[in-house]
């Protein structure tokens, strides 16, 4: 039996140059600072945190089209973290990306047809009529009508342009979909209908999702486990149920006590963090989160905690008790 694990990151690392300015010397922005998970067949990893932790970094390392700073990217076994362009080219293709808008990846003057046939002319051997024929069944696979095909993007609605994203990134039959906020741009009804299309097709085709969302009930509903980030770091990660049962981390305790749950008498006292989300450029000293954590205590300032098991999840975090 092969493995049901089909992607592997380790302490994966992506850091940035940046410019300050003619006077000072360039800063080192550490968008992702360490990163360990695994997606499985057939299962969906979410990856939660607030704007600038690192999700969008983590998308482009997963989808092969940035390189890692260091750490390792393991897809079927094999470490593509520094292998070269031909290489990664070729293995580009099992992993695929659905953006939050899809409007910006269509091609204003393409019909819809043409644009899902478009990596099989590249990717394929397939003949003309053999691309229409597979390009008509994705549509119908993905909820829409065969007539769609001569349509142009911007005569299709915001859910059906994202059921279109999902179409051309199933062209090659992937087995990972990486997908970057996929509905946080549609209305909540529309949502919903987008969330059961990919359940319905992660089970068709067995696909593994990184599911990247900072909408704790958007996950709530799609996630087999969770990973919270915070500054490019997970803080804490676990199965669905167990973060959102019994999350350890005051971080993840905190995102939380934000959300509206399913479950109605869960009586929540509102977490409020302090101050903003620190700079990736200058992160505060010992556990990044300490100055905005309503627990912290004196080793919190000084050493940056490791990730340990606590009950039933992972913890970075020096309080953190069962
Ligand atoms: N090419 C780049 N050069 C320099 N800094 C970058 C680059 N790409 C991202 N960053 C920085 O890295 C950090 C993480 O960015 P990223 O886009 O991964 O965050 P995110 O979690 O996806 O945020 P959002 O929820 O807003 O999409 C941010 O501070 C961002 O400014
Ligand atoms: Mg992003």
């Amino acid at each position: 039996m092969t493995s049901a694990v089909v992607l592997e990151a380790t302490d994966l690392t992506r850091h940035y140059q940046i410019s300050r300015g003619a006077f000072r010397q360039p800063g080192l922005l550490k968008a992702l600072n360490g990163v360990t998970f695994s997606l499985q067949r057939g299962k969906t990893l979410a990856v939660v945190g607030e704007s600038g932790c690192g999700k969008s970094t983590l998308a482009r390392l997963v989808t092969l089209i940035e390189t890692p700073t260091s750490g390792e990217l393991r897809i079927a076994g094999v470490d593509l973290s520094r292998s070269d362009n031909a290489t990664r080219r070729t293995w580009r293709s099992r992993v695929q990306i659905v953006f939050q808008d899809p409007y910006g990846s269509l091609n204003p003057r393409q019909k819809i047809g043409l644009a899902l046939e478009e990596p099989l002319l590249v990717n394929s051997s397939k003949t003309k009529d053999e691309r229409r024929k597979a390009a008509q069944d994705m549509l119908a696979l993905v909820g829409l009508r065969p007539e769609h095909y001569d349509r142009y993007p911007h005569m299709f609605s915001g859910g059906q342009r994202q059921r279109i994203a999902v179409a051309r990134a199933l062209m090659l039959n992937p087995e990972i979909l990486v997908l970057d906020e996929p509905v946080s741009a549609l209305d909540v009804s529309i949502q919903a209908q987008i969330l059961n299309l990919l359940v319905d097709l992660q089970e068709r085709f067995n696909l593994a999702y990184l599911f990247i969302s900072h909408d704790l009930s958007v996950v709530q509903h799609i996630a087999d486990d969770v990973m919270v980030m915070y500054l490019g770091v997970p803080v804490e990660s676990g199965s669905r149920d167990t973060i959102f049962t019994d999350p350890k981390h005051p971080y993840t305790q905190a995102l939380l006590s934000a959300t509206p749950v399913a479950d109605p008498f869960r009586v929540k006292k509102r977490i409020v963090l302090r101050g903003e989300l620190p700079s990736p450029i200058s992160p505060p000293s010992g556990c990044t989160f300490h100055p905005r954590c309503p627990v912290a205590i004196d080793i919190c300032a000084k050493v940056n905690p490791e990730l340990r098991r606590v009950g039933k999840s992972l913890v970075a975090c020096h309080v953190a008790k069962v």
